[in-house]
């Protein structure tokens, strides 16, 4: 059903300038730092020591063509820079890394320990000897291709952007569109900017609904400039799942085991790219190259955000402005990764979580905010946080000149915005629910419904908060919250189109289908457009045997809305339901030209097919049904049923066997499973069936004829003689089993 529709406000845009990415990924070329200068030999040397520890910290930057300005891969590089690589490592501004050590534990820290920095600091003293190079590591290699090998899809960007010599940053959003026709599950990205020097971050942000391309129609080839973008999550629950962020000297994007991320057909992939003039005129492009797994996820993480832009109103000259959030855990979970954010003005960023033992763990602190090296943070081991648990983000904001990063001199005031000169305090987090709740629901529903509360704390009258939340109560099967929420939204928002559809599902589903009913035919009066609320009225009337009320409402649809199979299958549905099959078949396969996979379509044209003998058709039809919804017993049955003609009884069975297990409680099944093995001459396990069926229903006459007929086959003839008694007793005229019981020999 399209009942509810989620909206969010998936917000990971970043601000401008970066001079560069902030911290590394190094693989495949670490070496190990040897110890340092023994007593006997004091001298620090290129070969034994300082190239090993510039390859693994510095060059996945400093190498010919990579994000640093200049390469250090060499020992002539290295001596051209060295006082400076020993002043940038005691200042640990090199390698850039914003964590302070010891709040947060992080995957992939790149920070030289105390002895590395005192080693490079002697190695310059003693004038940079460069000692046995035969003893030197081979330098890492960093190639042009991809580094993760073949990928298994390119997107490129449709069209280059031409970025001017000087002027400010440009954002631009391009939309890559997914071309296949299949579901892919993706275990790692990999991205190649045509010029890695202009590029200083992307986010990648995967829209469902193809929702931002439809909102600019002529732009989305060339790339639409913005920092934010919002995108329309469709009708699904399916929040953002994975942090999709990349930096120039991390060009591949691994997943951990079992959280790949999933894309659909209709999916684009929005590439949202920050972009710094060099000086001269440049070209824009890039290839995103995508590596696929077999392996569906088996964990489902979800990113959450706490925030407070509205607290944002920082007044020129303010070095201390603070804001905070703190959003409270309805599940545990394990913190996987998170994503701090500020501007220009950020100075110190601080998460902790307090838990509920009033124990505080610190996730991250950042005491020299820099916006140029804003990073993604993974943790190397998950961090717990029991349920009851608040999530807390505390971020300081200096206005002031001294702020060397200020991008105003003198100051002025600053608000939350959308432009690099605006401000944000955002704070992602990467979340996996653990100990799942035991009534089975999606505890990311819970996290959803804490997040929307939390937000409309802040905003009470923002309908994005306001329509996710609602959907999240819906989604929990509390439809009578539901039904408040929509309301109170279409109070603020009188007559938005989508909130009163959802409202009328939100009824229909809390049981009260007149209201439902209402509540859509208000939605087709505002909106006469509308699809989504037609279709549900059409469903509706469908279920309450209004086929004409129902086929009006899909026939106006077939003009007004997209070409959309679900239409043209209820159609059918109707035209079947008055009995005009032709009619019906021709609509069923003008759904199936749309949707190959159309379940209504593919059941409704087996069962034709199945009314008009011709069983091989329905079996193919079926099973393309039984595929669509493994977990529909009756699709399970009508399978079965066109097995049966087409004299496969084993695989009859099979699937009669199937739809028991989705509904154990349906005599029906085990009449008929009892009926494919008698024909199987499998006897004692159909007399064990049939039993089954009479266990469920103990008054059905023809039930206890089949089993006489199974008990005499089985040469228990006094056990048959009682079965067509039994059957006579319920239905005294029952033809069948008075000549059973004749045909019998007498006792
Ligand atoms: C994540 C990428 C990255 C890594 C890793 C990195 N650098 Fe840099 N480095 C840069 C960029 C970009 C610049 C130029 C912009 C700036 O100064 O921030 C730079 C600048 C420098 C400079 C010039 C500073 C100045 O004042 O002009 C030196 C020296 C340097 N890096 C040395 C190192 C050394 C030594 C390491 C390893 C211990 C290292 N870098 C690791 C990206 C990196």
């Amino acid at each position: 059903m399209k009942s509810s529709r989620w909206v969010q406000g998936r917000i990971l845009a970043i601000a401008m300038v970066a001079t560069f990415a902030g911290v590394a990924i190094t693989k495949g070329h670490i070496f190990a730092a040897e110890s340092p200068a023994t007593t006997q030999d004091p001298a620090v040397t290129w070969s034994r020591q300082i190239a090993p520890l510039v390859y693994s910290n510095c060059t996945t930057c400093h190498h010919p063509g990579g994000a640093g300005p200049f390469s250090l891969l060499t020992y002539q590089e290295a001596l051209r820079w060295g006082p400076q690589i020993a002043t940038v490592t005691s200042s640990r501004y090199m390698p850039p890394w914003l964590p302070e050590n010891g709040y947060g534990d992080f995957e992939d820290e790149r920070r030289l320990s105390n002895e590395d920095i005192a080693l490079i600091g002697k190695w310059v003293k003693t004038g940079m000897p460069e000692g046995d190079r035969a003893a030197a590591p081979p330098a890492p290699k960093y190639s042009e291709t991809w580094q993760y090998g073949t990928p298994d899809l390119i997107l490129t960007v449709e069209r280059p952007f031409n970025l001017t010599a000087s002027g400010t940053d440009v954002f631009r959003n391009f939309v890559l569109p997914y071309p296949l026709q299949q579901t892919h599950y993706i275990r790692a990205m990999e991205i190649h900017p045509g010029t890695p020097q202009i590029v200083h971050h992307a986010n990648i942000l995967i829209d469902r609904t193809a929702s931002y391309r439809r909102q600019h129609p002529e732009q989305w080839k060339d790339g639409v400039p913005g920092m934010e973008l919002e995108v329309d999550t469709g009708n699904e629950f399916d929040p953002d799942s994975n942090f999709l962020f990349w930096k120039p000297d991390t060009p591949v994007l691994v997943e951990p085991e079992g959280m790949p991320w999933r894309l659909d057909p209709g999916n684009d992939l929005i590439l949202n790219m920050h972009l710094k003039p060099s000086g001269k005129p440049e070209v824009a492009s890039a290839q995103v190259g995508l590596y696929f797994t077999d392996q569906p996820p088996s964990k489902r993480p979800m990113l959450l955000q706490l925030e407070h832009d509205s607290a944002l109103d920082i007044p020129a000259g303010q070095r201390n402005f603070v804001v905070e959030d703190a959003l409270q855990l309805p599940v545990d979970v394990e913190v996987l990764g998170i994503y701090p954010h500020a501007h220009y003005l950020g100075k110190r960023l601080e998460a902790w979580a307090m838990l509920p033992d009033r124990q505080k763990k610190w996730l991250i602190l950042i005491p020299g905010w820099d916006i140029d090296r804003q990073s993604v943070y993974r943790y190397r081991n998950p961090v717990f946080l029991p349920k009851g648990s608040v999530v807390h983000m505390r971020y300081i904001y200096d206005n002031s000149s001294d702020n060397e990063h200020n991008p105003h001199i003198p100051p002025v005031r600053v608000k939350a915005g959308n432009r690099s000169e605006d401000e944000m305090a955002h704070l992602w987090l990467q979340v996996l629910p653990v100990n799942r709740p035991r009534n089975g629901r999606d505890p990311r529903l819970l996290l959803e419904e804490a997040w929307m509360r939390n937000w409309l704390s802040k905003e009470p009258d923002d309908i994005i908060p306001l329509y996710n939340l609602a959907s999240a109560l819906a989604g929990q099967g509390r439809h009578q919250d539901a039904v408040t929420a929509y309301q109170h939204l279409l109070a603020l928002h009188p007559g938005d189109e989508r909130a009163l559809n959802e409202l009328g599902a939100a009824l229909q589903n809390s049981g009260d289908w007149e209201q439902a009913e209402k509540t859509y035919k208000q939605d087709i009066a505002a909106h006469p457009g509308t699809c989504d609320a037609r279709f549900n009225l059409a469903r509706l009337a469908l279920k309450h045997d209004q086929a004409s009320e129902a086929g009006q409402q899909f026939r106006t649809m077939l003009e007004q809305c997209p070409a959309d199979a679900a239409v043209h299958s209820g159609l059918g549905v109707v035209l079947a339901s008055e009995g005009q099959s032709a009619a019906a078949e021709a609509e069923f396969r003008a759904a199936l030209q749309i949707d190959p996979h159309d379940f209504t379509a593919l059941y409704n044209l087996g069962d034709l097919a199945l009314q008009t003998s011709q069983p091989q058709q329905a079996v193919g039809l079926l099973e393309t049904a039984v595929q669509q919804r493994p977990n529909d017993a009756d699709a399970h049955e009508q399978l079965a049923g066109a097995y049966a003609l087409s004299g496969r009884v084993g695989d009859a069975a099979a699937q009669l066997r199937e739809a028991i297990t989705l509904s154990p409680d349906n005599p029906q099944l085990h009449a008929l499973l009892s009926q494919a093995l008698a024909s199987a001459g499998q006897l004692q396990q159909a007399i064990a069936e049939r039993k089954v069926a009479l266990h469920l229903r103990a008054n059905d006459p023809d039930d206890w004829n089949n089993l006489g007929v199974l008990e005499a086959r089985a040469g228990r003839i006094a056990e048959a003689r009682e079965d067509f008694r039994h059957a006579l007793q319920l239905a005294p005229d029952h033809a069948q089993a008075r000549a059973n019981l004749q045909h019998l020999p007498p006792p």
